[in-house]
């Protein structure tokens, strides 16, 4: 298992690539499995998440291969059943089950299990396979949904902490091979599920409306094969966004789509950064210490909860006391008790992370525990004076693509260390 080392107050200036969405790859690679040609999938990015997904439509019958950011995948008979080995090791695996019930008319899934960001249940997601008139049964630590047929039918996806992201897309994929028309209403907007939907209508499917909280599915006989470049991931963006605001002293993003970033760059602003930008770059220019604000997470397009861990890295030192509200995963603060190792102030009231900023922050031993929490110790350790030694990094490695490597290419002293 490797750790990582940083050995902060170095500054980081340069350019950095930023790699294909995770969040849009995997649901794209799961939506293969709708037709029988080859579909070729680009810029997918080298993660273990990645990875995992890629196991399950092998596992399902589909021959994947795979060179350099760019997945063929031929599903020509798939089974429609993804057991608990594979399934456990991530939480999108749940994704495979619109497109195996548009496809095949039944599928049986392993549940996903708990989630350390919080209490993560599926309701949604049958809430509209139900709709579309599939029998739901759950049993055994296995969902199972049935359907001699698909009908298109009108569907809320709106829930106790609003929509769905994951779930709208589940839907999207069994609705566009039911029969007639499909009405998501209170639909995720996030760019995820308009690249979701692109690549879809790519494939012959009918689809209106994807990026707004209605969409319009008019059901197809069958779709075919294609080929879609993956949207660059608005997370990392936003993490080395972020990284540039600790330590940086002029940091250039290649690749991105700025548009998906909004929420992040006008906060960062507020903040007391400049950002320039144009519709695929943004660099991020010093300006001091960070001004102390508060922040409440949103579906998009408000702030992302993805984001949240890092900013509580960064407002740690800000001039000033700040809140961050979590209002979609209420107990995603995992890093907080970590970041309180390196020096932080920050008390825990509820949802919201109350943060008085301090001089500086020191290095120690950390504990990575979910994927946007390690991203946010190792964003504190480019700030600490002296070393963070962060273990369990395989939590990064699920959701970016050579952090240690990018960083290291912009000035940090960073380093991977096998134990
Ligand atoms: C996606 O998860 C992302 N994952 C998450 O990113 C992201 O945090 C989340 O959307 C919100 O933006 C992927 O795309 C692979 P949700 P998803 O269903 O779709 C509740 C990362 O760091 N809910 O939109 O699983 C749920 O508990 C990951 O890259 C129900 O109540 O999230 C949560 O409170 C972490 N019933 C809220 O809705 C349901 O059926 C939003 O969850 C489904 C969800």
């Amino acid at each position: 298992m490797d750790k990582i080392l940083i050995h902060g107050q170095r500054p980081l200036a340069g350019a950095v690539k930023i790699s294909g969405s995770k969040n849009s790859a995997l649901p794209i690679l799961a939506a293969t499995l709708l037709t029988s040609d080859p579909c070729v999938v680009q810029r997918v990015p080298d993660l273990s998440d990645v990875h995992y997904m890629l196991q399950i439509l092998t596992h399902l019958g589909a021959d994947v291969e795979r060179a350099s950011g760019i997945v063929t995948v031929k599903a020509e008979k798939v089974n429609s059943v993804a057991p608990y080995e594979i399934v456990r090791k991530m939480r999108a695996s749940i994704c495979v089950l619109g497109p195996l019930l548009g496809r095949e008319k039944e599928a049986t899934v392993s549940l996903p299990g708990g989630c350390v960001i919080g209490d993560r249940p599926i309701d949604l997601h049958l809430r509209g396979f139900e709709a579309l008139g599939a029998a739901v049964r759950v049993h055994g630590g296995n969902v199972k949904v049935l359907a001699p047929s698909l009908r298109g039918a009108k569907v809320s996806l709106r829930g106790k902490f609003g929509t769905t992201v994951l779930g709208t897309g589940n839907i999207l994929m069994a609705a566009v091979l039911a029969e007639g028309v499909t009405i998501i209403e209170d639909a995720a907007c996030e760019p995820e599920v308009v690249d979701l939907a692109s690549f879809l209508n790519k494939m012959g499917a009918k689809i209106e409306g994807a990026g707004t909280s209605r969409i319009v599915i008019e059901g197809v006989k069958e779709l075919h094969g294609a080929e879609h470049e993956v949207i660059p991931d608005r997370i990392e963006a936003g993490t080395f966004l972020v990284a540039g605001a600790i330590a940086g002293r002029e940091v250039t993003l290649n690749r991105v789509r700025s548009d998906h970033l909004t929420a992040v760059t006008d906060t960062l602003r507020t903040c007391g950064y400049h950002i320039a930008e144009d519709n695929c770059s943004l660099t991020i220019y010093p300006n001091g210490g960070p001004r102390s604000l508060d922040i409440k997470t949103q579906p998009y397009p408000g702030f992302p909860t993805d984001m949240q861990a890092q900013m509580c890295a960064l407002l740690a030192t800000a001039n000033g006391e700040s809140s961050v509200t979590e209002s979609i995963f209420p107990q995603r603060f995992m890093h907080v008790s970590e970041l309180k190792r390196m020096g932080a102030a920050i008390e825990l009231d509820g949802a919201t992370a109350r943060i008085h900023g301090v001089e500086n922050l020191s290095g120690a031993p950390v504990m990575a525990s979910d994927l946007r929490a390690s991203a946010a110790l190792v964003l504190a350790g480019l700030l600490a004076d002296g070393t963070t030694e962060i273990n369990r990094v395989y939590h990064i490695d699920r959701g970016y693509e050579m952090l240690d490597e990018k960083l290291g290419s912009l000035g940090a002293q960073i380093e991977r260390v096998k134990v």
